[in-house]
């Protein structure tokens, strides 16, 4: 596979600086180098993606963002949306350690921006080195951009990259697939380009006298994984483990391998499964990691596909076709390794906390919106009709446990997520007399008022077993009612974590498609002590 990021082996504890750069990217060999906004710890080594950061469980480390973007965009953004603008010109930037436990000030809020040099900082910037204590159980996480308005264009451009968390006794004692040749990352998104290689996004809005540039979902033609469209990986005939990240902007794959071969997942988002989940396909909305074991020792072909055949925008817009139905290709080596798989899928993986709603501190709703124009098209999306700068309304108590009920009135699925929390989806069911629940939701926008409880009544959904563990984001089907339970301190023997989550400038939760994120489908989240 071409593109694999390097692998940072840090000493310990560590500081590391990661700069931003503007630079030439090569996807593919029949297109002309792109134009990227890609990290790297100098210009010559920055990729897309990024550098895989890898970290050991309890050992904190300690990340300098540096941005080294030139004046300009190399996209074009909405200044209609809330958008970090600054004084003297520049491309805002702000790094978001995605599953990660850590204080506030290292969150990367969306309004923490700096531009090149820190001439210009949005109101909540505080500090340039960000701390990762690392103290959560190990697991995969992701960093990426998260500027105010600009989250979308940033991570189109490139502004994306991987992290994890080892423990060494447990991957001693799991003996999964190890070592960076047969543990990897694939991290996946889909790109359109220009004949001359740039980035292609239309620059026109659905409702240009609304929001001339802004677009409710982008979708590429082109599948990327590392940072190259369709790649081959040469595989031997054993076990492989892959760590999937879906970083699109708004697509969801449905993964299945093209000779039948099964996945064996083994951890969802930031947690282990309790027991590897054999399964034909899986599906993966943006921002959600899917962990998993493939055995090409029983492989029956010379070559396996990975395939998508999500439709998009999920589940209710177009197919897939040759282009975005394919990902990249495994070609199977012929003989047996020379060296034995001495790798294995143990039938029991790692036990966390069960997500039960019993010591649930607070109920709240949580109901996402579409608002659009008579004509039909999106103008904008919010959370309980609210905005980001409207006053926080959720303000958890540290170390507790809380149910949100997600109803959503949109017709797409969109995926939940929180900083800080641990969430787990625990029912989905539908919602009946939708339209009088709608109507009622207009006038009054409030679910208890309009009694939610009445209409939560129709049909439940099943919750796929590869997502029966704690996670970061959690799929939010249309028309149905999702009940998740949420954890506000989640280090896995309930101690406190080590730093201060109640501090300023406080954390958000938000819907990960980037496009209803920037527009604005994202609010504030307080912690409070008891
Ligand atoms: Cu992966 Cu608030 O983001
Ligand atoms: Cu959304």
């Amino acid at each position: 596979l071409y593109g694999y990021s390097m692998l940072y082996r840090l000493p310990i504890p560590s500081s590391l600086t990661i700069g931003m750069y503007q630079k030439k990217w090569k996807f593919h060999r029949d297109l002309p180098p792109t134009t990227v906004f890609a990290y790297g710890t100098s210009r010559m080594t920055a990729t897309v993606p990024g550098p895989t950061i890898e970290t050991l469980r309890g050992v904190p480390i300690y990340v300098t963002w540096k941005n080294h973007l030139p004046q300009n965009h190399i996209l074009s953004w909405d200044p209609t949306v809330p958008t970090a603008i600054p004084k003297n010109g520049g491309v805002p930037t702000v790094v978001h350690l995605h599953g990660g436990v850590h204080e506030p000030q290292s969150d990367g809020s969306a309004f923490a921006w700096f531009t090149s040099n820190f001439r210009d900082t949005g109101p909540a910037w505080s500090q340039q080195t960000y701390t990762y204590p690392n103290v959560q159980h190990s697991g995969n996480l992701w960093y990426h951009d998260h500027a105010l308005g600009l989250t979308r264009v940033n991570l189109l451009a490139g502004l994306v990259g991987a992290y994890v968390i080892r423990d060494l006794f447990l991957d001693d004692y799991l003996n999964l697939p190890r070592g960076p040749e047969f543990d990897r990352h694939l991290i996946v998104f889909d790109r359109s380009f220009s004949t001359d290689g740039s980035i292609y996004m239309n620059s026109t809005g659905d409702n240009p006298s609304i929001h001339p540039q802004w677009q409710p979902e982008y979708f590429g033609d082109a599948i990327i994984v590392n940072g190259k469209a369709w790649p081959y990986l040469k595989v031997q005939r054993r076990k492989y483990r892959f760590r999937i990240i879906n970083a699109s902007n708004a697509r969801y794959f449905r993964f299945s391998l093209s000779n039948g071969l099964p996945f064996v997942q083994v951890a969802s988002d930031s947690s282990y499964l309790p027991s590897p989940v054999q399964t034909s396909n899986i599906l993966l909305a943006p921002s959600e990691i899917a962990d998993m074991v493939i055995d090409f020792s029983i492989s029956t072909t010379k070559e396996v596909v990975l395939t998508n055949d999500a439709p998009y925008p999920y589940p209710t817009g177009s197919a897939v076709d040759q282009l975005n139905g394919n990902v990249m290709k495994f070609i199977v080596a012929r003989r047996r390794p020379f060296l034995p798989d001495r790798s294995n899928v143990p039938a029991n993986l790692v036990n966390y906390q069960a997500a039960t709603t019993e010591e649930a501190a607070q109920t709240r709703y949580i109901v996402l919106y579409e608002y659009t124009t008579d004509a039909g098209t999106p103008t904008h999306l919010y959370i309980n009709g609210k905005r980001l700068m409207d006053p926080v309304t959720e303000t958890p108590i540290s170390g507790t446990t809380e149910v949100w009920e997600v109803i959503n009135l949109t017709g797409d699925n969109h995926p939940m997520h929180l900083h800080l929390a641990s969430l787990q989806a625990i029912k989905v069911q539908e919602l009946v007399n939708l339209e009088e629940f709608e109507a009622c939701m207009t006038t009054k926008n409030d679910a208890v008022a309009c009694n939610v409880v009445a209409h939560a009544t129709g049909k439940l959904l099943d919750i796929p077993p590869y997502e029966r563990t704690w996670k970061n984001s959690v799929k939010i089907e249309p028309g149905y009612q999702t009940t998740v339970v949420v954890k506000f301190n989640l280090v896995e023997n309930g101690e406190p974590y080590p730093f201060d989550a109640t501090a300023e400038p406080g954390y958000v939760y938000h819907c990960h498609i980037l496009d209803h994120e920037d527009n604005a489908m994202i609010r504030p989240l307080k912690l409070l002590v008891s």
